[in-house]
């Protein structure tokens, strides 16, 4: 006998069961492996409905579910498949997005034609027309293509041998859609993919039957914008560096963005450019050394030295400050060099303890280093006006030395003109015109 609280469970539970089986019959989807089915019609593809999972049919011998299935297709930035089609009973993820653009992107480098007649399918997407294969032009992935903001742009693909080509993006690898007559019936694209003419391969040196091949690929620098760094405006040529290729700018004028800050490398030097004024003849820019940023205790002891072939000081800005370090504090220094001002402050170094810190503007009558009454000497220079403000004690010698000092660009019009040629701007077209 069963009693009357056991049957009602058991009745509970047979009514449950009923519902688990005959739930997917009411789901419409197509389910893909492992996935629950009721019948035939109810899997994707190839896959049969064995014991209400879609599997692999076992006579004709597909192995799409004998490994566990796999993770969907994920690419870094969070870009999903936004479906999936089918060619040839094989299914192929589809994509609207593409992984982050960087300055360094990886993709995989497969080879098209862009004439009429050619393997590419229809004309351009950029421009509706057929291009040459000896062009050396490119389409990218959907995302990247981003709805035809890439047509025109020039990007440099780097392969793993090191080579590198500039290439002109004219056509879209269509990642959302395939499998169809209006794409021969291939496959979308991966969403990942530069397709490029055989001359972007043969510039690559790359075999054109390495088929997906890993490249790099970065935004190539057309010269109009500015280095993006911090908020310094301006900064174009003689400039170069962070967003703007070599050629848009001068050697020796490579700019460095460390912490949100431009700065530019001197005999060694860093210095930090804290504004520039291009609506002065020459243009300038305010400069301050980095080592002594919110310290007068560098790491070494290393003079301020301008390539005078980059820079000119400006005739009546600035002032030489000259810093004295380990200053004979017993000895009256003051004898010998009464215009010294000593500092509060004692610099720590690891070999000789703490020493002192006394400075200067301009120079002094005698050399308290070459009398040994310091040991050393580094000359900063700094503006005038904080030369004066240190001098009458309104201001403190840090404020004065982060306050920098103006440079004048040594830049020819013949120069300029020639970056003007190449498509660039240059940051003086008011000079000698
Ligand atoms: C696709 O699958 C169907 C049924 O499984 C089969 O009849 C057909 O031959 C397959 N086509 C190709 C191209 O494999
Ligand atoms: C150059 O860059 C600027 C700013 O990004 C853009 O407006 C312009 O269209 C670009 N020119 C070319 C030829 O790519
Ligand atoms: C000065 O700059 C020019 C141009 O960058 C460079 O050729 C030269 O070697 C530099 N001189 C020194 C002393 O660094
Ligand atoms: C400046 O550049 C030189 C040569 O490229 C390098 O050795 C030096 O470390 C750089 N200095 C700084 C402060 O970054
Ligand atoms: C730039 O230089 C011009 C000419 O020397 C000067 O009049 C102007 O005040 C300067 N601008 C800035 C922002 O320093
Ligand atoms: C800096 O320059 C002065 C004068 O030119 C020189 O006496 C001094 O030794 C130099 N200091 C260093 C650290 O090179
Ligand atoms: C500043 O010091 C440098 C040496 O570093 C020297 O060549 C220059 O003549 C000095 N300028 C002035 C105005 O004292
Ligand atoms: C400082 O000067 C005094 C007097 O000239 C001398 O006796 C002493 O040795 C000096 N100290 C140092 C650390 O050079
Ligand atoms: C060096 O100076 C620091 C403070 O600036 C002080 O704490 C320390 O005791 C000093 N060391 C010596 C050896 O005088
Ligand atoms: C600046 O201060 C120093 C000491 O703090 C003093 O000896 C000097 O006279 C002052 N100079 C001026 C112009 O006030």
């Amino acid at each position: 006998m069963v009693s009357l609280p056991l049957m009602f469970v058991y009745l509970l539970s047979l009514i449950l069961l009923i519902n688990i089986i005959s739930l997917p019959q009411t789901s419409l989807a197509l389910s893909s492996c492992n996935g629950a089915c009721a019948t035939l019609d109810d899997c994707d593809g190839q896959l049969i409905c064995i014991n209400r999972k879609c599997n692999d049919d076992p006579d004709v011998g597909t192995h799409i579910c004998s490994k566990p299935s796999p993770p969907p297709p994920m690419t870094p930035g969070g870009c999903n498949p936004s479906g999936t089609l089918h060619c040839n009973n094989i299914s192929y993820p589809t994509y609207t997005c593409s992984p982050p653009v960087t300055s360094s992107t990886i993709a995989k480098l497969e080879i098209s034609e862009f004439n009429k007649g050619g393997d590419g399918g229809g004309a351009a997407e950029c421009d509706e027309q057929y291009h040459e294969n000896t062009e050396r032009i490119v389409g990218l992935s959907t995302g990247w293509y981003n709805g035809g903001k890439m047509c025109g742009r020039m990007i440099i693909i780097t392969a793993g041998n090191g080579r590198s080509v500039t290439a002109k993006v004219v056509d879209e690898c269509d990642s959302s859609v395939g499998c169809d007559a209006e794409h021969a019936g291939q496959p979308p694209c991966d969403n990942n993919v530069v397709v490029a003419s055989e001359a972007v391969w043969k510039a690559l040196q790359l075999d054109v039957q390495g088929e997906g091949v890993q490249v790099t690929w970065s935004l190539h620098s057309n010269c109009s914008e500015a280095i993006n760094c911090g908020g310094i405006g301006g900064l174009s040529y003689p400039f170069w560096g962070v967003n703007r290729a070599s050629y848009c700018g001068l050697p020796g004028f490579e700019v460095a963005c460390l912490d949100n800050v431009p700065v530019i490398n001197m005999s060694n030097i860093n210095y930090r450019i804290l504004k520039t004024n291009s609506s002065r003849a020459p243009p300038s820019v305010t400069v301050a050394r980095q080592d002594y940023w919110k310290t007068i205790c560098p790491p070494s002891f290393v003079n301020t030295s301008i390539n005078s072939s980059m820079f000119h000081y400006t005739s009546s800005g600035f002032t030489n400050l000259t810093l004295y370090y380990g200053c004979n504090t017993s000895t009256s220094t003051t004898t010998t060099t009464p215009e010294l001002t000593s500092t509060s402050q004692v610099c720590s170094r690891r070999n000789s303890g703490n020493i002192t810190v006394s400075y200067v503007t301009p120079s002094p009558r005698v050399d308290p280093v070459a009398s040994g009454a310091c040991k050393n000497q580094v000359i900063v220079p700094v503006s005038t006006t904080a030369a004066a403000a240190l001098e009458a004690n309104r201001t403190a010698i840090q404020d004065a030395v982060d306050g920098g000092f103006e440079l004048e660009l040594q830049i020819h019009t013949d120069q300029c003109n020639t970056c003007m040629q190449s498509g660039g701007k240059c940051a003086v077209n008011t000079v000698g015109e």
